[in-house]
């Protein structure tokens, strides 16, 4: 069989959507750009409100058939993605490399996470279990048994973001199937071809007619997704956005995954290795250009270890080769657009012309931001303040370790801090006092495992992913009480 055509970029030269499981050429195209050559490197359908409201209409009619669908159907349709997913690995990379300017070793990794999560999810499918109830808690009682089990909540709508075109799908589609949910997904327009590759995997299951669409579409198009009655989830990563999403949302349930500013502690401790330290503040800081949601902004480490940990950070930082995602040797990429780098770079200006001293940092160029580390940010500036989404870091330092945990809670977000600690006391009091969805010891915020409960508190979101957890959300109990 003819192998089929590449552009220069190495991607196919179209993608279609997949509206009710099948794959449609629309008329009209978007154009896919290589976010470090600036060309454009594919083209995908793009469709239209009218298409977006009839896989609403296909989703919804698919809901018993999802439901009826068996758990060891599910499991399979999801190990056959995972096996395809592995047969495609280096396709899979590239496309991240190109749609997202992911160097190719980030690439890869995300590559080996979404065959990850796709696995659990196979696990997960037939361990959906309910449970029995003792309902015999009075004479009035007496005779009566009460049994729960997990339904699907019914049609789920997801959407998602640029930073991880692959696994952050994986993270509602997966769990989707799992639960037997029919779904609508409309990935993030500038970085969809990881979607639709998985739709194409997807389309060759046996799912029920109508039980997915990957469709990408702008977002006034994709109102119904929020708005619409017969979807009875909104899962949405992104922005701030989220919460005014959450408002249109009517009815349905929404569970939104929204960033943050993440810290982590670098505790005063004599046995603690300085140099694996800045191995993992780097990847933690700078990995995929600081482009995830759990990327170190804020370091807070111990005045007794500060200088040495400041010197050993800059030089490492320093060090980190920037340029084509292509080349393995690449550490910092591009960020997604030229718009983003200049934000971070105004932000970084407005931190320094407020007194941060910058430490590490280069110039930009177009949206090449080099790696950025800056010391003793005001808390005012957006760069403490927001959520950077790029190559750059903060450190300072401090006394106590009771006022780190506060400057770590000083903040809008609430995503997950990481604490470098040897003592025990300080990590059971950074897991109490820390105010976020996950405390990490020994570790940078940065760690996920895909199984993990994974969400925020504050503006970081609502509700939690991780295959168990989102599927626990696009489930529902019901009881049967028995008498008799
Ligand atoms: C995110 O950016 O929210 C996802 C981070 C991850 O999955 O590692």
């Amino acid at each position: 069989m003819a192998k089929p055509a590449r552009t220069a970029s190495g991607l196919k030269p179209s993608y279609p959507y997949y509206l009710a499981n099948r794959p449609v050429a629309a008329n009209t195209d978007l154009e896919v750009l290589d976010k470090y050559s600036g060309r454009i490197a594919t083209r995908v359908a793009f469709a239209d409100a009218r298409v977006v409201r009839k896989a609403i209409v296909a989703a919804y009619k698919a809901r018993e058939a999802m439901a009826a669908f068996p758990p060891d159907k599910r499991r399979d349709v999801l190990e056959h993605c995972a096996r395809r997913f592995e047969e495609r690995f280096e396709e899979l990379a590239l496309a991240l490399c190109v749609e997202a300017g992911k160097p190719i070793r980030d690439a890869r990794g995300e590559v080996t996470r979404l065959i990850d999560t796709f696995r659990i999810a196979a696990g997960e499918a037939t361990r959906i279990n309910g449970e029995s109830l003792e309902l015999q808690i009075s004479p009035r009682t007496r005779g009566y048994r009460g049994m729960v089990k997990r339904v699907p909540i019914g049609v789920c709508s997801f959407i998602t973001p640029f930073n991880f075109p692959l696994n952050l799908v994986a993270h509602k589609v997966a769990p989707a199937i799992a639960a037997g949910c029919p779904f609508v997904l409309k990935p993030a327009f500038k970085t969809p071809v990881g979607a639709l590759i998985i739709g194409e995997i997807l389309a060759e299951t046996d799912l029920p007619k109508g039980a997915f669409s990957v469709i990408c579409c702008s977002n006034e198009d994709a109102t119904a997704l929020v708005e619409d009655d017969r979807i009875a989830l909104l899962s949405f990563t992104g922005g701030l956005v989220g919460w005014d999403l959450k408002s249109r949302a009517g009815k349905k349930k929404v569970t939104l995954e929204l960033g943050g500013n993440a810290a982590c502690i670098v505790d005063a401790d004599p046995g603690l290795k300085l140099d694996q330290v800045v191995e993992r503040l780097v990847f933690g800081a700078y990995y995929q250009s600081g482009q995830s949601c759990i990327s170190v902004q804020r370091i807070y480490a111990h005045a007794d270890i500060y200088d040495k940990l400041r010197r050993k950070l800059k030089a490492a930082v320093a060090k980190l080769p920037m340029g084509d995602p292509r080349d393995e040797k690449t550490f910092i990429g591009p960020v997604i657009d030229e718009d983003s780098a200049k934000r971070i770079e105004t932000w970084i200006d407005e931190a320094r012309a407020c007194g941060a001293k910058k430490l590490v940092g280069g110039k930009r160029s177009g949206n090449m931001l080099p790696a950025t580390l800056i010391e003793n940010v005001p808390r005012t500036t957006a760069l403490h303040r927001e959520e950077a989404f790029g190559p750059v870091a903060a450190i300072e330092a401090f006394e106590d370790f009771e006022d780190a945990l506060d400057s770590v809670n000083d903040s809008d977000f609430g995503l997950q801090a990481g604490v470098f600690t040897g003592s025990l006391a300080h990590a059971m009091r950074a897991w109490d006092r820390l105010e976020v969805g996950g405390v990490v010891i020994g570790d940078v915020p940065s760690f996920r495992v895909d199984n993990m409960p994974y969400g925020g508190v504050k503006n970081s979101g609502l509700g939690r992913e991780g295959v168990r957890y989102a599927i626990e959300d696009m489930t529902e109990p019901r009881l049967l009480v028995i008498r008799g």
